[in-house]
């Protein structure tokens, strides 16, 4: 069984400074991250409406009870980030937040539609591309310093290092009820690009108030890690098994575990 911890961290941001008087190379990182976060009050439910549906098929009872963890953690992670998207659309004008709005409601409908109409193949194989991506994300930004300069605080921490703990969950589910290498780069892929584009359009809406035009991320020791941990996701013999907790993020969950008792 993987060792994943469900934590109901708790975060108040109405007093977290929503900041960006930024670099533009330095934006062209941010602004995608809250793009980021602006999708997980539609992605993680998804993931989880997809699980469920898995779950009735999973005959490993121990995948089963990884199934559960993993839910229970997104479950954690979109409510906190619904709570950062209130604190973002507030910072700006009402024709901005409008804007915003139309864009996740769009999301949300592409995802009640795949819950409602596609396979569970097709559902597995996006879980699976947004997870291995996201995985990739979280390992770069754990070993190259975080996502410090995103409006929201420890809640990059604690939701990167959680990605980074329930890696193993929707590939193996994956490979247990769908297990096509082929069709999980076609799918993985295609998801990524319509997920992306969302996290684009989010971004693209507030770059255009602050003035900023998005352009590529900063091609820092970041950057490179992420591009190389991305490219791994793609080989044959990937598996998220194979990958080693970086250094610190044990500390930094066992921390927050302190922090949930503490609560
Ligand atoms: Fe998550
Ligand atoms: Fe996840």
């Amino acid at each position: 069984m993987a060792d994943i911890t469900p934590r109901k961290v708790r975060f108040d941001f109405s007093e977290v400074p929503i900041n960006f008087d930024l670099p533009p190379e330095v934006l062209n990182r941010t602004l995608p991250a809250v793009g980021l976060s602006l999708t997980m009050p539609y992605l993680e439910p998804y993931l989880i409406r997809t699980m469920k549906v898995a779950g009735k098929q999973i005959t490993d009872p121990v995948l089963a009870e990884d199934v559960r963890h993993f839910s229970q953690q997104e479950g954690h992670h979109y409510r906190a980030h619904a709570d950062l998207n209130a604190r973002i659309r507030d910072h700006f004008p009402a024709a901005v937040a409008a804007e915003i709005r139309a864009i996740e409601e769009a999301l949300d409908a592409d995802y009640q539609r795949f819950t409602r109409e596609k396979s569970l193949r097709f559902n597995l194989g996006y879980a699976e591309g947004f997870e291995a991506m996201t995985c990739a994300t979280a390992l770069a930004s754990a070993e190259h310093g975080g996502l410090g300069e995103v409006p929201g605080g420890m809640i990059w921490a604690w939701h990167m290092a959680e990605e980074i703990e329930h890696r193993t969950v929707a590939f193996d589910v994956y490979e247990h009820l769908v297990g096509s290498y082929p069709y999980r780069i076609v799918r993985g892929f295609l998801s990524q690009w319509h997920y992306l584009r969302y996290v684009l359009r989010f971004a693209r809406v507030i770059a255009a108030e602050i003035g900023h035009t998005v352009g590529a991320p900063p091609n820092d020791a970041q950057g490179k890690a992420l591009r190389r941990n991305y490219l791994r996701t793609w080989g044959p013999g990937y598996n998220p098994a194979k990958i080693e907790l970086p250094e610190g993020v044990a500390e930094l969950l066992a921390g927050f575990d302190k922090q949930v008792q503490a609560s």
